[in-house]
């Protein structure tokens, strides 16, 4: 569903390349003061897609797509989702389980592998965030169609936005600093993505927010 090549580019990414930096700018310990403001964006977000769903989720299923080292896995949890918490990164997803506190951990089944897995089940709601930035907008589609039939409810997720400045830093390949071997981010529009969506039959997302914070720049849709 996803491209192979790209999917194994991010997964060597998050379990090998940028594992550090990573559990690193989802922890409370000191970072530069650029991705600090990334820091302070994607908490931003997280509340951003947060506000989309129920405030009291009990009894709820929902799809952490691409949960990372878990900060959105918690939070769910923590408004009484039970919450399957999915990465294609086997070590980011035992950070997860790790930094999950004991009283939640009822609530989170951690699975590591792709989030299109139909074997994950069926959910009232998925959220993604920032694990989608690395598709082209038909994959996109496609994954919208694949979860969107077995979700009940609403999936929110986010895309980087064709800004000018990230369309620039993306032409000069600013976003794939070959040096690290980081994954290309593929900035999106949100009526591109609604046209891919269409074209494919999946639901349609529409632009609900976007968070601005230095280097940070993520817009957050949802498709019901
Ligand atoms: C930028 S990180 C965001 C992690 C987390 N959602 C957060 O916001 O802290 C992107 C994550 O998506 C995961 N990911 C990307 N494609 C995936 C896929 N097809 N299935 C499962 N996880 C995926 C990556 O391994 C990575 O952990």
């Amino acid at each position: 569903m996803f491209d192979t090549a790209t999917r194994a580019r991010v997964e060597d990414y998050f379990d090998r390349t940028a594992h550090d930096v990573w559990t690193r700018l989802t922890s409370d310990a000191p970072v530069s003061r650029i991705r600090a403001t990334v820091r302070a964006g994607r908490d931003r977000m997280r509340e951003t897609m947060l506000d989309r769903l129920p405030a009291d989720l009990t009894g709820a299923r929902v799809l952490d797509a691409g949960c990372g080292a878990g900060q959105m896995t918690a939070e769910l949890a923590a408004r009484g989702a039970d919450v399957v918490a999915v990465d294609i990164s086997p070590r980011l997803v035992a950070v997860a389980e790790e930094r999950l506190p004991s009283a939640l951990r009822t609530r989170v089944r951690f699975v590591a592998g792709d989030m299109l897995d139909d074997g994950l089940g069926r959910f009232d709601a998925v959220v993604a965030m920032d694990s989608l930035i690395y598709y082209r907008d038909d994959e996109i589609a496609a994954a919208l169609g694949r979860l969107g039939d077995r979700t009940a409810g609403r999936i929110v997720f986010t895309v980087p936005p064709r800004t000018p400045m990230l369309m620039a830093m993306w032409g000069a390949g600013r976003l794939f600093p070959r040096g690290d071997r980081a994954p290309l981010m593929v900035p999106q529009s949100a009526a591109g993505l609604a046209r891919a969506a269409r074209t494919a039959g999946a639901p349609v997302p529409r632009e609900v927010g976007r968070v601005t914070s230095g280097f940070y720049i993520s817009t957050c849709l949802e498709a019901a």
